[in-house]
């Protein structure tokens, strides 16, 4: 296992493996590693012969500066945590290496933007789709392996990689839960013990809103959930949004075939976290 601190060293590498010819698996982080991580460095492993990581905390897809400066940064113990799975590389890259010059790249990526996240948290999936497309052009591998937790920016890779041409393939990893339910997040670190139980009523809402599914229909469930998380003196709902998995459309857009999945967002203790359960 080999720790990369810059663009020069990585080049060099990745340059080295051409006349390899060997499938590179890619996972990009930012950092703050927990078990979600770990189970898409475990997936890589499976179906890849050269395993890259990336760290690198993204300032362009955090449109609130205190979010990225609250935003947990660890590196010691995310290399620790990464040794026993002895990856090829950790590709910890600083921001000239990634930004040489402002990118003022713009994405069309129609309604999948426009909705949940991307409506909270403007310009977050333009950071996203400019860093990742970066990292592809950097890391050029075969597949790159993302967690199903932040669904949209799933649907908004997807899209990104058809866009650009990319060949790789998009690999979906399942959400790992704490015991409680709870979706691993970089962001737990943030929560006291307590929060992170109280946090559990956001699968159990989840999880509720797919058994009435298909008894009742798509707005009654959101309807019920949504009160479900007003009712909470503790959690402060940003969305719930019952959609298509794959237009990410709502509402009158969803008919019997679409395969439903219910997203949301919510504030606790000022430390927003976001879920999703998809209807089978
Ligand atoms: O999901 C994340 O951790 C980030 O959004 C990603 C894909 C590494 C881009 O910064």
């Amino acid at each position: 296992m080999e720790v990369i601190y810059n663009l020069s060293d990585f080049r060099e590498y990745r340059n080295s493996l051409d006349s390899q010819s060997k499938i590179i698996g890619f996972v990009p982080t930012m950092g703050a590693l927990h078990a979600g991580h770990l189970s898409l460095v475990e997936k890589a492993k499976k179906s890849s012969e050269i395993v890259i990581i990336s760290i690198f905390v993204n300032p362009t897809q955090f449109n609130d500066p205190a979010d990225l400066m609250n935003y947990p940064k660890d590196i010691k113990k995310d290399i620790a945590k990464l040794t026993p799975y002895n990856p090829d590389v950790i590709f910890i890259p600083g921001l000239k290496d990634i930004y040489p010059k402002p990118d003022t790249r713009q994405f069309d990526f129609g309604n999948l933007d426009k909705i949940m996240e991307g409506e909270s948290r403007p310009g977050h999936f333009k950071g996203v789709a400019q860093v990742v497309s970066r990292l592809f052009d950097i890391v050029r591998p075969h597949s790159a392996f993302f967690g199903q937790k932040d669904f949209q920016q799933l649907a908004i890779i997807k899209s990104l990689v058809k866009q650009l041409d990319y060949k790789i393939e998009i690999i979906s990893c399942p959400i790992v839960r704490e015991k409680n339910g709870l979706a691993m997040s970089s962001r737990n670190m943030l929560l006291s013990e307590e929060a992170r139980n109280v946090a559990g009523f956001i699968y159990k809402v989840l999880w509720e809103a797919k058994e009435s599914y298909p008894s009742l229909l798509p707005e009654e469930i959101s309807k019920t959930a949504v009160e479900k998380f007003k009712n909470h003196p503790d959690l402060k709902l940003i969305y719930f949004e019952i959609i298509d998995s794959e237009s990410l459309e709502s509402g009158k857009a969803l008919n019997k075939s679409s395969k439903l999945v219910a997203c949301v967002a919510v504030k606790i203790n000022d430390v927003r976290l976001i879920d999703n359960l998809i209807f089978v």
